[in-house]
Parts: C-alpha cells; sequence; structure tokens
C-alpha cells in the first residue's frame, strides 16, 4: 500500500523543527547507504546531536499518535530516522532500501517533508510500481508511506534545497496484503460504529478484525 498522510506536523511543529534544524551539521549520505546504494546516492544526512535527536523524537511521537499511520503501518519498532538535506544537484538514484537497518526489519518506508514544496524544485520521491512509477511532492508536514520492497529514487533538485525526515518501520503485519486488508477492516469498523453503534454486525467485523490480527501479529 502506498499512501501519503497529511498534517503529520502541525504547522507549531513545522517551526519548531525548522528552526532546530538551522542548528545542525550535515554530512555525506554515503555513510547510511548499503554497498551499491552509495554509488547513487548523492545527498547530505544531520549528524547524531541532542538537537537532531530531539527533531526525531518529536517525529515519532507524532507518527505513533496518528491514527492513519498507526492503521497503515500498524508499527512494532522503527529503524533510527534521518533528516536528509537535498541541496542543487543532488540527488539518490534508484536503489531498494536495506532490508535490516540498525537491527530490525524494514517493511515500510517513510519520508516526511520539512521544506516547503515552493521553495525547491526537482526532488520527487518517484517509486516504481508494478504497473507504473508514481512521482509524490508532498506538502510540508506532510508523509509519504510505501512498501520498502520496491525499487525508488529522489529526483535531482533544480533549485532551492529539500528537507525531510526519512525513516523506515517495523510492522507488526509483515505481509503487505494483510497489512492492507486490516487497513480497510479498520475503516469497516469505525464506519460501522459510526452508523450504527455497537451492533451485531459491529461485533462481528470487530471480532474478525481482532482474530486475523491474532492470527498475523507479529510482537
Ligand atoms: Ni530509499
Amino acid at each position: 500500500m502506498f499512501m501519503v498522510i497529511g498534517n503529520v506536523l502541525s504547522d507549531a511543529d513545522l517551526a519548531l523543527v525548522r528552526g532546530a534544524v538551522g542548528k545542525l551539521d550535515f554530512v555525506d549520505g554515503r555513510s547510511t547507504a548499503g554497498r551499491f546504494a552509495a554509488t547513487v546516492k548523492a545527498n547530505e544526512q544531520a549528524t547524531a546531536t541532542a538537537a537532531r535527536d530531539s527533531i526525531l523524537e518529536l517525529v515519532r511521537q507524532r507518527l505513533l499518535a496518528h491514527p492513519v499511520f498507526a492503521s497503515a503501518a500498524r508499527p512494532l519498532r522503527f529503524a533510527p530516522m534521518l533528516v536528509s538535506r537535498y541541496r542543487h544537484g543532488m540527488e539518490y538514484g534508484l536503489h531498494v532500501d536495506d532490508a535490516i537497518m540498525g537491527g530490525t526489519r524494514t517493511d515500510l518506508s517513510f519520508t516526511l517533508a520539512i521544506s516547503d514544496p515552493a521553495d525547491y524544485d526537482g526532488a520527487d520521491l518517484i517509486v516504481e510500481d508494478t504497473f507504473e512509477p508514481r512521482a509524490v511532492r508532498l506538502n510540508a508536514g506532510d508523509l509519504v508511506l510505501y512498501p520498502s520492497t520496491t525499487l525508488h529514487r529522489v529526483a535531482p533538485v533544480t533549485r532551492g534545497e529539500r528537507l525531510a525526515v526519512v525513516g523506515w518501520v517495523t510492522s507488526q503485519i509483515r505481509d503487505c496484503g494483510q497489512r492492507e486488508m486490516l487497513f480497510d477492516l479498520d475503516r469497516a469498523v469505525n464506519e460501522v460504529f459510526a452508523r450504527e453503534g455497537k451492533s451485531a454486525l459491529f461485533d462481528t467485523l470487530a471480532k474478525t478484525r481482532s482474530n486475523l490480527i491474532r492470527m498475523w501479529a507479529e510482537v
């Protein structure tokens, strides 16, 4: 499942994060790329400092509190997140993310936009699909969530700079298709409850959802 989730960071969060980003030091992003991805990676990322970690902790808290993210990703753990920066001419060529990062399996990848899209050109995230490549250009504060199994790239920046937080999730539900069914069931359960309260249909749907999670979840 491929999804854009709006307003993960509020305007107040964004102001805080942008203020903090100004104090960070950035280094060549190849330091955290796998052997093959390093040959196509040309961006920068913030060095690990208390200021960077406070940004990443804020993002983690907002993600854990976000109902759509919770339903779509069902996070068990996060791999270490990064603050990434693409300046004029930088890009990240076609690659697949490492299967294991920071000792945890990567099921889902995400990019959370810090920059306003009016401030740069290029830098679309392009995810290859079995059908056709999809290009994503996010508003500040929005997040794109996509399977880590995909080939993807970031197009070259032709003006300005693009700041984002990138990260990876180990999901309680490893299989993408099962995760999507549970996401749909969440919506069905919520809609039935809103329409008719705790009816017999609601109880049946809620029971099925719970038992599928019991069958599939790794915790
Ligand atoms: Ni990637």
